[in-house]
């Protein structure tokens, strides 16, 4: 049959990534061509709500007009000058974001993986250049089940075999302490901190399967890191843009990184842009030809962000994280008490996951997904037996109780 008879449905799509595209990924059998708002729609025209937010990169919801036309408007005007020479939107942008954020400057790039490396970088830099450390001693304090990326520096320090086996040699320079443990922490400060550059951590452990640590973890943990004068880095690629219920999850805790990374939402998902920010004391390290990258801070990437940052706050989508949240977890909550498969709900704003009560090594998270497919949801299990549930934060009131009731149906029908 020739290409141009051939119907092209779901399954049409999914060969052809079968056939043609590596097999990294294991996505669930749905083709998506459409989005607006919290909705999706497949190639076969059927509607789902969005309960991933591609890993909480679309809080402003899909398609969202006014991100839209900032990226049409710009696309049209001027895409990429490198940063061989300046560009009218980058300026603006870098103002916009670190006046937001409450720093003296912005590092652009564009995956957040990209940001984490830069911030690896920049922490080394600084404990050579100001903190004195000799040259290549330098250690960096990570989490174990930490999540930060896939570059090869970032799965050096991951514990993750999938992400990390026949990868090597590695890169040294990191030590594992378990995460939310303060006394771990304080004790390998104690120890060596005359040779650590920086602390870096994720505020919530997202793709760990939505880890919240003990409230007063991350103040403690920056209050050891500035008495040891050592950096912390707070990773908020999937936690930040108002996702947890505040512009950044470490505000919960009135903490202030020295280097906070941000991806993902930055754009609302439209466009990869990420960054780096920090005070100039430590930005100040990073000299020209000394970091960079062809595509970070180009026009298209800063107008996006731009707007994106504006529907953060025209919408009032940390407020509404907060409280559509706390009625999620309490809804659900209302579901446990009805059936064992579900052990429990956690998380904060709208960065939730629900344990199911099976291994991790089986397959009854996976199967509950396919089903909540089919009642219209889509969600994803994040390592074995646990579902992230992340919406869009443009989500309704009605339109939560609504997938509310889809996952609480979908439980209760639920045989193994
Ligand atoms: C905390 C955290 N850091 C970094 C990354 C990597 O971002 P990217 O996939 O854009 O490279 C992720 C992605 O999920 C993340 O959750």
């Amino acid at each position: 049959m020739s290409e141009a008879t051939q119907q092209k449905n779901s399954q049409y799509y999914i060969d052809l990534e079968n056939e043609y595209g590596a097999h990294n990924y294991h996505p669930l059998p749905v083709v998506l061509d459409r989005g607006e708002g919290v909705f999706v729609w497949d190639v076969e025209g059927k509607k789902y709500y969005d309960f991933l937010s591609a890993y909480s990169a679309v809080n402003q919801g899909h398609s969202h007009p006014k991100i839209v036309g900032a990226l049409v408007n710009q696309a049209k005007k001027l895409a990429l000058t490198s940063r061989a020479f300046h560009n009218s939107s980058l300026g603006e942008y870098e103002k916009k974001i670190t006046l937001l954020f409450g720093f003296d400057k912005v590092l652009p790039m564009n995956s957040g993986a990209e940001a984490v490396e830069t911030a690896v970088k920049l922490a080394r830099k600084w404990s050579y250049e100001v903190k004195g450390i000799s040259e290549n001693a330098a250690k960096i304090i990570v989490c174990e089940n930490n999540f930060h990326g896939r570059t090869t520096t970032i799965v050096s320090f991951s514990n993750d075999p999938d992400a990390s086996k026949n990868y090597g040699p590695f890169t040294p320079g990191f030590i594992k302490i378990p995460y939310n443990d303060i006394g771990a922490l304080e004790e390998t400060l104690k120890n060596d901190a005359e040779n650590i550059a920086a602390f870096l951590v994720e505020p919530i452990q997202g793709e760990a399967g939505v880890y919240v640590p003990d409230a007063g973890y991350l103040k403690a943990a920056s209050e050891l890191c500035k008495k040891y004068n050592v950096l912390f880095i707070a990773d908020e690629v999937q936690t930040g843009i108002a996702r947890t219920g505040k512009l950044i999850a470490c505000y919960h805790e009135e903490v202030q990184p020295d280097i906070l990374v941000l991806g993902k939402a930055i754009s609302g998902g439209m466009y990869p842009v990420s960054a780096v920010l920090a005070n100039n004391e430590i930005m100040k390290v990073i000299k020209p030809g000394q970091h960079g990258s062809t595509f970070g801070g180009n026009p298209i990437a800063c107008a996006v962000a731009m707007a994106a940052l504006d529907v953060v706050e025209d919408e009032k989508l940390s407020q509404r994280a907060e409280s559509l949240g706390n009625l999620f977890r309490s809804e659900i909550e209302k579901v446990i008490a009805k059936t064992s498969l579900i052990t429990k709900v956690r998380g904060k704003g709208l960065l939730n996951a629900i344990l199911i009560n099976d291994t991790p090594e089986s397959s009854t998270a996976w199967n509950l997904c396919l089903k909540l497919k089919e009642n219209g949801l889509l969600a994803k299990p994040t390592h074995g037996n646990i579902i992230r549930l992340a919406p869009p934060l443009v989500i309704t009131e009605e339109q939560l109780l609504d997938c509310v009731s889809i996952i609480e149906k979908t439980v209760l029908e639920y045989i193994k």
